[in-house]
C-alpha cells in the first residue's frame, strides 16, 4: 500500500424518513438557503413539496435555483453564484442527482471566489472558501453525495472536466432509498453502470498488497450484479434501492480505495465524449470501459484474471491468464447489454468525424491513467473500436 491520509467530513444520514434531518440541519448554517434542482422530476415525485415545507417551517428565506441539466453548465453555475451574492445565501441545498450535486458545488466555492469558477477547473486558482452544501440524492450513481468531485461542462468551449477541493465535500447527505423509486429505468441502468466503473477505476491499479481493498470492491460488483437484473423489473423495491444506493455512496467515497491509486482514464475518455455529444455519462462508460480493458488487458492480465474469476465467476483451469481476462471482459459487456446499456458509440450515432476533436480533449492536461499513461493515439485507437 501507499501511505495515505484518510478524512470524509460528510454527515451521511441515511434510510426511510431521513428527509426530517433537514430539521437539525438546516438551522445550524443560517436562514437564507438556495434550494437546487434539476428538470422537474422532484416535483413530480412529491419530494419538492415536502423539502418546501419543511424548510417553511424552519422559517427558512428560500430562493431556487431549477433547471440544473444533466451535465450541468458553466452557465447554470453562474447563475447560482449570483443568487448566492444577492440573496445572501447561507446554505446550498441541493435536491436531485449527481448533476445538480456537482452543480451546487460549484456555486458553493464560486460565491466565495472573485474570479470566474471555471478559473478552478482549470487549475488556475485552487479554492479556499465555499457555501456550506447540504444534499437530498435522488439518484444512486455518482457517489457525489460523500465525495469534493464535481464535473462541469462549458458549453462555449464544449469541454466537460471534473475538479475537486478541500471545500467541496457537502455538510450533510440524506438518502432515503424511496427518493428514488420514480428513477426511469434507464436512468437506474446508467446509474448502476457508473457504480460499476467507479469499482472499476479503483480495481486497476498497480500498487501491491491490497487484499481487503480488493475483496471491497469486488463485493460491491458482485452485488451491483445480482442486483441489477431484480431492480429494472421491480423499481420500487426499497431493499433492492437500498442495496444500489449504499453500493454507489461506498463505490466513490474513498473508503474502498485507500492506500492505492486507481486508474481514472475511463472517466476521463467518456467526459470528452459526453462534452461534444451530452449524453448520459453512464451509457458512455458502458460502452467505452469494456474496450479499455481489452486495449490494456496486457498491462497486467493477472489482474483482469482476478476480476473474471472473483466476480464473473470464470472457470480458469487449463486457460492462461489473458484468456481468462479476456472471459471476464466479455461477461462484463453481456451483463451490461443484458439490463439494457448501450453497446456501440453507434447507439447514440456517434461516428467517427469528431474522434481527434475528443482525444484533443481528453489529454487537455497531458498523458493520464494510473494503471497506464495513455497518449492521445492510445485514446484514439479506444474510441475507434468503440464505434
Ligand atoms: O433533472 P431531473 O428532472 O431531476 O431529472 C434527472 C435527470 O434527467 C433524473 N432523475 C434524477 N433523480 C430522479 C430522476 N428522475 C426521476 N426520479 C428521480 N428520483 O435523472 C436524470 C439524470 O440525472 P443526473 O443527475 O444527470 O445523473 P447522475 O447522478 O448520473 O449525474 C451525472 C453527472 O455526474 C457526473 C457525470 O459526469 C454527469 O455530469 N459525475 C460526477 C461525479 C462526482 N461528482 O463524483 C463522478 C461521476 O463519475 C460522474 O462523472
Ligand atoms: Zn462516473
Amino acid at each position: 500500500m501507499r501511505k495515505f491520509e484518510f478524512h470524509n467530513p460528510t454527515k451521511l444520514i441515511f434510510g426511510q424518513g431521513t428527509l426530517e434531518a433537514l430539521n437539525r440541519e438546516v438551522p445550524k448554517y443560517g436562514k437564507n438557503v438556495l434550494l437546487m434542482y434539476g428538470g422537474g422530476s422532484i416535483k413530480r415525485n412529491g419530494l419538492y413539496d415536502k423539502v418546501v415545507s419543511q424548510l417553511k417551517s424552519l422559517g427558512s428565506v428560500v430562493t431556487e435555483l431549477s433547471g440544473v441539466e444533466p451535465n450541468p453548465r458553466l452557465s447554470t453555475v453562474h447563475k447560482g453564484v449570483e443568487l448566492c451574492r444577492e440573496h445572501q445565501i447561507d446554505l446550498i441545498l441541493a435536491v436531485g442527482g449527481g448533476s445538480v450535486l456537482d452543480c451546487a458545488k460549484a456555486v458553493a466555492v464560486g460565491a466565495e471566489y472573485e474570479g470566474d469558477m471555471w478559473d478552478f477547473v482549470e487549475r488556475k486558482a485552487i479554492p479556499q472558501d465555499a457555501l456550506p452544501l447540504g444534499t437530498v440524492l435522488t439518484m444512486a450513481a455518482t457517489g457525489s453525495e460523500m465525495n469534493n468531485g464535481s464535473v462541469i461542462t462549458n458549453e462555449v468551449t464544449q469541454e466537460k472536466m471534473g475538479w475537486g477541493s478541500l471545500y467541496s465535500f457537502p455538510a450533510f447527505s440524506i438518502l432515503d432509498p424511496e427518493h428514488t423509486f420514480s428513477l426511469p429505468r434507464d436512468q437506474t441502468v446508467y446509474g448502476m453502470v457508473d457504480i460499476m466503473s467507479h469499482v472499476l477505476e479503483h480495481y486497476f491499479h498497480l500498487d501491491s498488497n491490497t487484499p481487503v481493498q480488493d475483496g471491497f470492491c469486488e463485493t460491491l460488483l458482485r452485488t451491483v450484479i445480482e442486483t441489477a437484473p431484480k431492480l429494472i423489473e421491480d423499481l420500487e423495491n426499497f431493499e433492492l434501492r437500498e442495496t444500489i444506493l449504499y453500493c454507489g455512496t461506498m463505490a466513490l467515497n474513498g473508503m474502498v480505495s485507500m492506500g492505492f491509486a486507481g486508474d481514472w482514464a475511463t472517466h476521463n475518455i467518456e467526459h470528452a465524449v459526453s462534452a461534444v455529444y451530452d449524453i448520459p455519462h453512464g451509457g458512455g462508460l458502458a460502452i467505452l470501459f469494456p474496450h479499455w480493458m481489452k486495449y490494456n488487458l496486457s498491462v497486467q492480465p493477472a489482474r483482469f484474471r482476478q476480476l473474471a474469476v472473483n466476480v464473473f465467476g470464470i472457470d480458469p483451469s487449463g486457460k492462461g491468464d489473458e484468456q481468462v481476462g479476456l472471459e471476464g471482459i466479455e461477461a462484463l459487456r453481456s451483463f451490461w447489454n443484458s439490463i439494457g446499456a448501450p453497446n456501440r458509440l453507434a447507439d447514440y450515432d456517434i461516428d467517427d468525424s469528431q474522434l481527434q476533436n475528443m482525444a484533443d480533449k481528453a489529454v487537455r492536461f497531458g498523458p493520464f491513467g494510473n494503471f497506464r499513461k495513455l497518449q492521445h493515439e492510445d485514446v484514439v485507437q479506444i474510441y475507434k473500436m468503440s464505434l
